[in-house]
């Protein structure tokens, strides 16, 4: 049956929002893919992961440039999350119930929470990992990245908190890639089953191989 009135979501400044919501959502995802697949080289020992810091820091103008693009990416994708989950919730209010069938998954349903607990994960990695401010025994590490992650993970609580953040961090790009997918059009009746495998694909690679580092931590395969 045809729908009386067009939904929030279907309005041209909603999908103003979610186009702004997938293109940052797209640049976050590609920095940890990029940001995972450097930290890999921790199994490489510590000359490949301290030279590969070295190298980021020896080019500051570029470093900063893909910072300015990360942290206005990062507000641009928490703004508009704002605002897409409110409207949402005024659609859902207002309207008809939703019946069992079209109800949302439970990434989709958590990417609230999920992004919450994410935002704080990168609070907490920032005062840990690039501020060196918490969770390091005050001790200076210098230029070696590799012993102060070694350092940092022998705290199971730590590792904990990562291994957590990093599942949180699997449901939200597993639901966040579909739905770039979507709003380019792309997720149609034919290709919906392999753009969410594709999705689902993505989160468990990320988060498995950030995963890995904690984890060689802890099992001693990393010292
Ligand atoms: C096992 C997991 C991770 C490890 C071992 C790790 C390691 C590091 C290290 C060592 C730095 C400091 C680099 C330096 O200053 O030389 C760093 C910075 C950073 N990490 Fe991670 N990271 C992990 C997970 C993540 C995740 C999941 C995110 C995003 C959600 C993230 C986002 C960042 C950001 C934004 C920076 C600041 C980069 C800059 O200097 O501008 N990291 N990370």
């Amino acid at each position: 049956m045809p729908e009386s009135s067009c939904s929030p979501c279907c309005q041209p400044a909603s999908i103003g929002k979610k186009i702004i919501m997938a293109l940052t959502g797209l640049v976050l995802a590609g920095f940890v893919l990029g940001h995972m697949s450097g930290n890999l080289l921790m199994f490489k020992g510590p000359q490949a992961i301290n030279a590969y810091a070295e190298w980021l820091h020896s080019h500051p103008g570029a470093l900063w440039i893909a910072r300015f693009i990360l942290i206005l990416s990062v507000i641009g994708h928490i703004w508009t999350g704002i605002l897409l989950t409110l409207e949402n919730r005024a659609a859902r209010a207002g309207g008809p119930a939703i019946d069992a069938t079209r109800r949302a998954s439970i990434s989709s349903r958590t990417m609230p929470y999920s992004g919450i607990v994410i935002l704080a994960f990168l609070g907490f990695h920032l005062l840990h990992y690039t501020f060196r401010k918490v969770a390091l025994g005050g001790k200076d590490f210098g230029e070696d990245v590799y012993a102060m992650v070694v350092f940092g993970f022998s705290s199971p609580a730590v590792s904990v908190f990562y291994i957590v953040s990093m599942l949180l961090l699997c449901l939200h790009l597993s639901h966040g890639v579909s739905s770039v997918f979507q709003t380019l059009g792309l997720r149609n009746e034919r290709w919906r089953g392999r753009v969410d495998l594709i999705a689902t694909a993505y989160g468990w690679i990320i988060a498995l191989g950030f995963i890995s580092i904690p984890l060689a931590v802890l099992l001693g395969c990393i010292k």
